[in-house]
Parts: structure tokens; C-alpha cells; sequence
């Protein structure tokens, strides 16, 4: 079958609404014949990646740019992805180029109408997916968590494929857009006790190192499952491999059972016990055998009320060492709204930095490393623990949130 373009979207393509709408639609109409679509589908939201400076870079930023200076406006809700730097302005270590760059970016983007969050959880401020709705987000935790904890649909779009939908409104009708792709292709049961966000993110990048082409289907978590501990699942599962979706009989909309999740077909089944959770703390945390911490990085995805909650009881009356350094990552929103309800006096009192817009991964984290001189770092994220050691010289730790708040008061790992 031939994509079928309507008169808008012929309008679009010739270059009738625009030179930035007609090069969004020249790369949106290319994607779907390379994929073999036959639609392009309306989308409800955008959320783009590519929004800070790391992933756009100083072409991507002249693009953005120019973009703007068409005075180009966006079609469709859009978010943006987190930044480089702290939208509350606090100095955490970038040089002033990168500052003024992202400056830049940010400025361009909301001159098209985009919505200034730099959030990675979208889901929590305001651009929250029905069921079923069609979407085009770059951000692999946002992505997974869209479709499979909320049922909308959405790729994985990278930062030029989602700015084309931003501007055309559009997406090439294909891969997580149709029912027939998101039928699961393996079952992995749980068989471990699942008493905190670390037990949730080792099943998710456990399958993601293992089968990172499949489409799981987990039994095992809890119905109830707090939204936070299914958000470090998405997190886990698109650090590495391809996975755009889980289900998780119960919680996924589209996966009431295991049947329903695999569309009815015939799929292997594999089991994850305790011995495959300690193999995977393992190895996320293999890189780091120093006993001493410098840095602790937690809210990756960016933290909940209900995270925030919990960390303010940790760390209630506790100081953080003098020469350790406690990031906790959220939303300027959510942690605004934390301030007037009084959620961040015991954080802040304990030394914690509270940052807003970014994330350790999402910055230039070398110019961090070389001007605070971290070594050693902790977590309790498995994306964190995945990319840090990999892209940068700085060892890490994972463990639990508790691991991480006494790695932060002590300076020291699990002793
Ligand atoms: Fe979000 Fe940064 Fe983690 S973008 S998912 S906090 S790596």
C-alpha cells in the first residue's frame, strides 16, 4: 500500500504553510515510506528530546534557531526533555558557553510555543496521555512509561523526527502506532519479593541486557504498583537495547492477562529470581570499587511527590557530609510546588541540592566532573548507573534509595 496524503498534507509539503513545516513534513513523509507506512496519524502531544545542549549540539542549536526565526509555531502540545542546566539558575558547574547555549536552545524552543519543563516525566506536569492516543516522544522513559503504564502510542522519536511532528502535528503511522506491533514476544514471571524501586529496575534491565529486542510481558508486579516504582522500570528497560514497551499483566491497559499481552499467540516464558536480581545489582554497580562517595545522584526518571515525600522523611534531622554531594533530581514544577507545602526544608537543611530541569546524564557532566572533581558516585537509578560509567570517568555505585541517602551522610558505600 501508498501513503495516502490529503491536502493539508500536500499543502504542507509543498511548502504552503511554511520552508520549517515543509521540511518537518519532507522528513515525516521519508519515515513512512522507509517504515512501510500507509497513514500519517494526527498526534496529541509531542515531547522532544534534544532540547539541552548535550544532545543538540551547536548545529542542532542553529537548526532550533532558525527554525524560531521563521517564526515557525508548533501544532501540537510540546514538551521538552530535560536540559543542561538548573532552571532555578543554581551554578552546578557548567562553564558560561554551555550556559548561554542552552539559553539559546530553550529561548528558540518557546519562541515556536513550546512548553518550557525540561522534564522527563511529562506524565507528572501536565502533558499526561489518555489510553490509546497517538503521540510523538523522544525520551526513552517517557516513552516506555506512555505506553505501557498509560496505553497511549508512541516510537521512540529522536530529536529531528519529534521537532517534525511538533511542527507538522503529524507521525508516520507505524511500529507502536499499531496494534499488531505491540503484542508481547516473551514472558518473564518475577520471582523475587519487590520491596522497593531498585527490585522494580532490576527486572527491567535485566530483560533489557538479555533480550533487548523483545517486547515483555512481566508477571510478578504487584496490581498496585506505585507509579513511581513503574516509571524506574521504564527507565531501566530503555537504558540499553530497543524496548519501547512493556506489559505488565494488571497494570498495562492493553494486558488484563497474559494472553491478551501476547495477542493471543504461543510466547517463551523465562523466570527472573533472586539470583538474576543480584547479578544485575552487580553488574550496574561493578564499575566502582572504592568504598568512598563524592557524589549521590537520585530522581532519575525526575522524582514524584510521593519520592519526594519519602525522601524528606530519610533525610528528616540528617545532614549530608560536608564533602559529599547529594543531588536529587524533579521538575521545576514539582519541586515548586513541594516548596509552599513545605516538602524541601528537611532536604535542604540536610544539604541536599534540589534540582530542577536537568539530570546528570542529561548535562555536560564532564565540565561537572572537572570543576567539582567528583570521583566516585552512587545511585539508586539503573539508567544512571548504566550511562554514567560508560560516557564518563566517573565510577558508580548502585543500590537502593536507602544505600544512597547513607552513602551521602557517610561518604561511604554500604559499610
Ligand atoms: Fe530523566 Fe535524565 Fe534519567 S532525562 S530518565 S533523569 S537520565
Amino acid at each position: 500500500m501508498s501513503l495516502v496524503l490529503n491536502d493539508l498534507h500536500k499543502r504542507m509539503l509543498d511548502g504552503g504553510l511554511g520552508e520549517p513545516v515543509r521540511q518537518g513534513m519532507e522528513l515525516t513523509v521519508e519515515l513512512a515510506k522507509f517504515w512501510g507506512a500507509d497513514t500519517l496519524i494526527p498526534v496529541r502531544s509531542v515531547h522532544v528530546v534534544g532540547a539541552g545542549v548535550k544532545t543538540a549540539r551547536r548545529a542542532g542549536m542553529k537548526y532550533i534557531r532558525w527554525v524560531a526565526d521563521q517564526e515557525a509555531k508548533l501544532r501540537t502540545l510540546c514538551t521538552l526533555n530535560p536540559s543542561a542546566t538548573d532552571q532555578t539558575g543554581i551554578d552546578i558547574g557548567l562553564t558560561p558557553e554551555t550556559v548561554s547555549q542552552q539559553e539559546e536552545i530553550t529561548s528558540s524552543f518557546k519562541r515556536m510555543g513550546a512548553i518550557e519543563c525540561h522534564t522527563c516525566t511529562p506524565y507528572l506536569i501536565g502533558n499526561l496521555p489518555r489510553y490509546g492516543e497517538h503521540l510523538a516522544w523522544g525520551e526513552s522513559s517517557a516513552v516506555l512509561y506512555a505506553n505501557s503504564v498509560l496505553g497511549a502510542r508512541t516510537n521512540r522519536e529522536g530529536a529531528p523526527s519529534a521537532l517534525a511532528s511538533a511542527l507538522t502535528g503529524l507521525t508516520a503511522g507505524y511500529g507502536m502506532h499499531l496494534k499488531e506491533n505491540r503484542r508481547a514476544s516473551i514472558h518473564i514471571h518475577i520471582d523475587y519479593p519487590l520491596e522497593n524501586v531498585t527490585d522494580f529496575a532490576c527486572a527491567g534491565y535485566y530483560l533489557a541486557k538479555h533480550y533487548p529486542d523483545a517486547l515483555p510481558v512481566f508477571t510478578g508486579f504487584p496490581e498496585n504498583s506505585p507509579a513511581y516504582a513503574l516509571k524506574a522500570v521504564c527507565a531501566s528497560l530503555g537504558s540499553s537495547g530497543s524496548v519501547s514497551m512493556f506489559h505488565a499483566v494488571g497494570i498495562t491497559p492493553e494486558a488484563p492477562t497474559l494472553e491478551a499481552a501476547a495477542g493471543g499467540r504461543r510466547i517463551d516464558s523465562v523466570k527472573m529470581g533472586r539470583k538474576e536480581k543480584e547479578e544485575t545489582l552487580q553488574f550496574l554497580g561493578r564499575t566502582n570499587e572504592s568504598n568512598d562517595v563524592d557524589c549521590v545522584f537520585i530522581g532519575c526518571p525526575h522524582l514524584d511527590f510521593e519520592e519526594i515525600a519519602g525522601l524528606t522523611e530519610a533525610l528528616k534531622g540528617r545532614k549530608v557530609k560536608s564533602d559529599v554531594s547529594l543531588w536529587l533530581f524533579a521538575a521545576h514544577s514539582i519541586w515548586s510546588t513541594c516548596e509552599r507545602s513545605g516538602l524541601t526544608k528537611a532536604l535542604k537543611d540536610s544539604g541536599a541540592l534540589l534540582v530542577s530541569g536537568t539530570c546528570c546524564v542529561s548535562t555536560m557532566l564532564s565540565e561537572i566532573i572537572a570543576s567539582r572533581g567528583f570521583k566516585s558516585a552512587a545511585t539508586n537509578s539503573a539508567k544512571v548507573a548504566h550511562y554514567i560509567p560508560s560516557t564518563w570517568s566517573l565510577k558508580t555505585h548502585y543500590g537502593t534509595t536507602r544505600d544512597c541517602i547513607e552513602a551521602a551522610v557517610t561518604g561511604k558505600w554500604r559499610v
